[in-house]
C-alpha cells in the first residue's frame, strides 16, 4: 500500500491511499456541497455509507443555519461509518486561482482541524477536498493541504494524535507525494 508518515509536534502526518469510508479514525471529513445533500464524489460515498442518520443530521443542520459558507465546517454522527463523526466542509470552485482559492481551501482545511480540536476528537481523515467536482488542480491543492496542516499542527502541538490524507487514486497520491517531497524540503 502507497503509504508515506511524519511526526509534526507529536501529531503522525499520514499519506496513504485508499478509500475514505474505510478508515478507522474518530472522524472523516467531507467534501460536502453548501446544502449538505449527498452528491456526488466523496460526499455521495459518506452518504452512502453513513446511511440515513448522517444525511438527515447533515438536512438538520442545513435547515437550522442555511447554507455552509465556503471554508466553514460543521459536524454530524457517523451513522454506519466505522469513524464516529463526519466533519463537513465546503472547499472553493477552482475558478482559475485569482478567486482566493487557496485562501478558501487552506481555510477550509484549517475549519476542520479546529472543530476537531474543540470536539476531543484525535484522529481525522481529509479526502482531496476541491480537487474532483470542484476542478481544483490536484498538484496545486496538495500544496495547500500539506501547508495549511503541518502550519495548523506546528500551532497547535499534541492537540491531535493522527491526521491522515487518504487518497482515492494512485495519481492523487503521486501527487501529494510529490508535493509534500517539496514542502518538506
Ligand atoms: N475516498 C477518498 N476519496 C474519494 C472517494 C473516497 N471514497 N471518492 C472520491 N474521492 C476523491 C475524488 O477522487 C477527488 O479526488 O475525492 C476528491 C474530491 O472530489 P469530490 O468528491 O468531487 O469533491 P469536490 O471536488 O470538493 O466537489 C464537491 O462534489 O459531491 C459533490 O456535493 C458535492 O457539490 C459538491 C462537490
Amino acid at each position: 500500500m502507497r503509504r508515506l508518515e511524519e511526526v509534526i509536534e507529536g501529531t503522525r502526518l499520514v499519506l496513504q491511499q485508499g478509500d475514505i469510508t474505510r478508515q478507522e479514525v474518530e472522524a472523516i471529513v467531507n467534501a460536502a456541497n453548501p446544502q449538505l445533500t449527498p452528491g456526488g464524489g466523496v460526499s455521495g460515498a459518506i452518504h452512502r455509507a453513513g446511511g440515513p442518520e448522517v444525511t438527515q443530521a447533515a438536512a438538520a443542520i442545513r435547515r437550522q443555519r442555511g447554507p455552509l459558507p465556503t471554508g466553514e465546517a460543521v459536524i454530524t454522527p457517523g451513522g454506519n461509518l466505522p469513524a464516529k463523526w463526519v466533519i463537513h466542509t465546503v472547499g472553493p470552485v477552482w475558478r482559475g486561482g485569482g478567486k482566493g482559492e487557496p485562501e478558501l481551501l487552506a481555510k477550509a482545511y484549517r475549519s476542520c482541524l479546529d472543530l476537531a480540536v474543540s470536539k476531543g476528537i484525535k484522529s481525522i481523515a481529509f479526502p482531496s477536498i476541491s480537487t474532483g467536482v470542484y476542478g481544483y488542480p490536484v498538484e496545486r491543492a496538495a500544496r495547500v493541504a500539506l501547508a495549511a496542516i503541518p502550519d495548523f499542527l506546528r500551532e497547535h502541538p499534541g492537540a491531535l494524535a493522527e491526521v491522515r490524507m487518504v487518497l482515492f487514486s494512485a495519481e492523487d497520491f503521486e501527487a501529494y507525494r510529490r508535493a509534500w517531497e517539496e514542502l518538506s524540503g
